[in-house]
């Protein structure tokens, strides 16, 4: 499925999802130059300068670009409707066509506006993107059995615990389990 011409953008009450443009680059250098410290083991720090240039940025979205327009992954900058800033990013990934139809939904917020709802409303959005406009029938999402944050999150988008993935993925040198978490479009 080819996807150039889908309307890739959703408006909530208090944010829009839309794929990164060259515009905004320096919304991009700030988000990734103010945070706190990582506040757990899945948050991420400031980024160095060498991260954060206008060539890598660019790079950045022609294989966001490329990716989303070979219907594999789906990239959205998460942006509040009040002053434009970027507070995240939503990802739809792996997209699994066929008799599958299956993503897997990944966020972050950057962690100076944690604690204000912005993950469930931005994943919310991506959701209704993934079911309505890309036509896809699941998302899974899958987490670290020990990331409470995030697993706090998937409950609240009315995501389900299926089960326990056990040395699913190879993170910092080993294999770890992973909770599969999931919603058919038929539970929206
Ligand atoms: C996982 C992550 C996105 C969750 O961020 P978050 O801001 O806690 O997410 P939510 O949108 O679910 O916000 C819930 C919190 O906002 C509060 N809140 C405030 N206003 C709200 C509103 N209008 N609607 C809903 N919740 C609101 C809730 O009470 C809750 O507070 P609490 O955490 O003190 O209980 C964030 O921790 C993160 O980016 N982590 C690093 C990356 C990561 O782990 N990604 C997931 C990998 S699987």
């Amino acid at each position: 499925m080819k996807s150039t011409n889908l309307p890739l953008f959703k408006n909530t009450k208090r944010l829009v999802l839309r794929p990164l443009e060259l515009t905004d680059y320096e919304n991009w250098v700030q988000a990734y130059s103010c945070l706190k410290p990582a506040q757990n083991e899945w948050d991420e720090t400031n980024w160095v300068d060498s991260e954060l240039t206008k060539k890598k940025f660019k790079e950045l979205l022609k294989l966001q670009n490329k990716q989303s327009q070979q219907d594999h992954n789906y990239d959205f900058g998460i942006f509040r409707k009040d002053d434009g800033v970027l507070v995240g990013t939503v990802r739809l990934m792996d997209v699994s066509r066929g008799i599958f139809q299956n993503a897997y939904l990944g966020y972050r917020i950057f962690n100076i506006y944690w604690g204000q709802g912005y993950a469930q409303e931005a994943c919310k959005a991506a959701m209704s993107i993934a079911f309505k406009d890309l036509k896809l029938h699941r998302l899974e999402a899958g987490i670290s059995p020990a990331n409470k944050r995030s697993i706090k999150t998937a409950k609240a988008i009315g995501l389900r615990k299926e089960s326990l993935s056990k040395r699913r993925l190879f993170v910092n040198k080993k294999w770890v389990d992973v909770l599969l978490f999931a919603i058919t479009k038929e539970e929206l």
